[in-house]
């Protein structure tokens, strides 16, 4: 989705902070870029396509200025050209606007503009945007009141940075889209997610919606809607400016996927007992649901069906619900509690399943990676997952991370028995991954069906979601056909599907009626002639029906699904690296989905 950068203060280096700003965004997933580089005049440079091309023309014809804003687009309102991507520009050229999000009452103020006499050059919602900051300035408005005019105008979601020719100040505003500032000594930063400048500070200020900021490459002031100013926190962030580089590793899916030790460590890391088997989550007090919804979307999703399981499996009833479909849901009773999981917190989807559960009187908690996102700050609790960034628009890392909060959450709150068995798994956990990532043979099951026509995965219990999560990885990164069932679901419908043609991944884990049963799907399969890749822990006799075998450590049943995934992941990611796919940019993707 789209990205904002803006800096104040960097003189002579504006242009660099940008464009290397602009460069830390492309992972949410871009189809054009720009910038504005103002002081006295305000010049603007945009170009549809990779960053390069930007590059290139601002190479060309090189801009000065010593507050700059920049942006990359994802096109909703008009295809990705040069016309449509941001900054956009009022009709004396002396404002330029970036906007995250989607103006819905735009038609309406654009006529109302056109028939003022305002000329428009692009096909976007955002338009209306300088030229209502121009209309506020030509009636003497301060460029702070002209925002604000501007923004009172508007309905929808928008994070909105503006610059305007003669004041060296970035004027920012935010409603329903994430805005963050930068603060150094000298100069101040503002994006929409902090990597994009943690290369030069991280002291940071999270804007809530609603709010206005004015900054000056020394100073910075919040304001809310009333213009009454807000006294902000100031957040370190926790991790460092190298985590969102690629360590040397060829992509950054590859980099994550080797994370995930260190990151299960991170999620983990002083909140369990071990000896007592109590598990201690800061900031949850005292849940006790008695009923969990759960609300995600794509992987998240397949996370939070891992997570009603726990509770199933504690007896407290649960469901999983696609967030886009929520409103269908049934209203949580009683003191239900509603859990989004969202890797971002930022899921428009998601974000709005969970404001609807709130209006239906629900307790909410937020089961997320990122700090001071929307859904941290809106829901009644956080869990925080603690994967550290993650760059590849597909959630690697994250997955195994939520997965084990997901463990942790419902060991917290809905605890049956002796956890410690659970924990030990847990703390075994990232050492077996580790040791997974060093011996693993998923390149060689990637070279052997790199051609195939199609790819299905099934596992039950635990290993279902793992199974919907092998295919989605593999459909995202590789474009190629791939689905995920229910094992047992394969003879009602699926398994015409069959061929030789298309391998079949099967998690069989343990020794127990699930994996049995789950072998008896891997025979059927078989019989059929389609090649069978178990991934299996060898506690069956599965290898015996297939074609290859993935191992996994032998483990608890809470800690196997992070297992089997991992397997799952490496070979996508060379299956993809083989198809000469863009695997952290993958076509048509965004890492952060903002529309609903
Ligand atoms: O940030 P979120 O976890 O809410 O994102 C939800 C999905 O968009 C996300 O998991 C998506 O499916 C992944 N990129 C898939 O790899």
């Amino acid at each position: 989705m789209c990205g904002i950068i803006g800096c104040v203060g960097r003189d002579g280096e504006t242009l660099d902070v940008l464009v290397h700003g602009l460069s830390k965004l492309e992972y949410r997933g871009y189809d054009s870029a720009g910038v504005a580089l103002g002081g006295n005049g305000v010049s603007v440079t945009k170009r549809s396509g990779r960053i390069e091309r930007l590059r290139d023309a601002l190479e060309d014809d090189p801009v000065e200025g010593s507050v700059g804003i920049g942006h990359t687009r994802w096109s909703t309102h008009g295809p990705p050209t040069d016309a449509n991507a941001h900054p956009h520009r009022d009709c004396t050229g002396d404002v330029a606007v970036v906007h995250n999000g989607i103006i819905e009452n735009y038609q309406s103020i654009r006529d109302e503009l056109v028939a003022a006499g305002h000329d428009f050059a692009s096909d976007t919602d955002t338009e209306v945007v300088p030229h209502l900051v121009e209309a506020a300035l030509a009636d003497g408005a301060d460029p702070e009141s002209a925002l604000r005019q501007a923004v009172d105008r508007l309905e929808g979601s928008f994070a909105i940075a503006a610059i305007v020719a003669g004041t060296a100040a970035v004027f920012v505003a935010r409603n329903d889209s994430p805005l963050v500032l930068g603060l150094d000594d000298d100069a101040t930063y503002l994006a929409s997610d902090v990597p994009a400048f943690r290369d030069y500070t991280d002291r940071v200020v999270y804007l809530a919606d609603g709010e206005f900021a004015r900054l000056d490459a020394d100073d910075w002031t919040v304001t809310d809607e009333t213009g009454q100013r807000v006294q902000k926190e100031v957040d370190t962030v926790s991790w460092d400016a190298e985590e969102t580089g690629k360590s040397g590793y060829d992509h950054f899916m590859l980099k994550e996927i080797h994370e995930q030790p260190r990151a299960l460590r991170q999620c983990l890391r002083g909140r369990v007992d071990e000896l007592s088997g109590s598990v201690d989550i800061e900031d949850l007090g005292d849940l006790s649901p008695t009923g969990v919804q759960f609300v995600a979307c794509g992987t998240s999703y397949h996370a939070a069906l891992y997570g009603a399981q726990l509770y199933r499996q504690a007896g407290i009833p649960a469901q999983t619900f696609l967030a886009s479909e929520y409103a269908t849901a049934p209203p949580p009773i009683g003191d239900a509690l509603v859990v989004g999981v969202t890797q971002s917190g930022e899921t428009a989807d998601t974000l709005s399943a969970l404001r609807e559960a709130r209006h239906r009187g629900a307790r909410t908690l937020a089961v997320t990676n990122t700090v001071g996102s929307t859904a941290a700050r809106e829901c009644d609790h956080t869990l925080y997952i603690r994967a550290g960034p993650e760059i590849g628009v597909a959630a690697s890392k994250t997955f195994a991370s939520q997965l084990s909060a997901l463990n942790l959450l419902a060991l917290g709150t809905a605890p049956v028995g002796d956890a410690r068995e659970a924990i030990a798994a847990l703390r075994d956990l990232p050492g077996q991954v580790q040791e997974l990532l060093d011996e693993s043979r998923a390149q060689e099951v990637a070279q052997l069906y790199q051609d195939a026509g199609a790819y299905f995965f099934i596992g039950r219990g635990h290993q279902h979601p793992v199974a919907l999560e092998g295919a989605l990885k593999m459909k995202e990164i590789t474009y190629k056909h791939a689905e995920g069932f229910a094992a047992g679901e394969l003879k009602h419908g699926p398994l015409a599907l069959v061929t030789e043609n298309t391998p079949v991944f099967a998690m069989v884990v343990g020794d127990g009626e699930q994996a049995r049963k789950t072998v008896g799907n891997v025979k059927e399969v078989e019989a059929r002639d389609a090649p069978v890749v178990a991934v299996t822990d060898g506690q069956t006799d599965v290898d015996r029906y297939a074609d290859y075998v993935l191992d996994v450590p032998e483990t608890h049943p809470c800690a196997s699904a992070v297992l089997a995934n991992v397997q799952l992941q490496l070979v996508s990611y060379h299956t993809a690296k083989l198809l000469g796919r863009s695997i952290d940019k993958p076509r048509n993707l965004a890492k952060s989905v903002t529309v609903e």
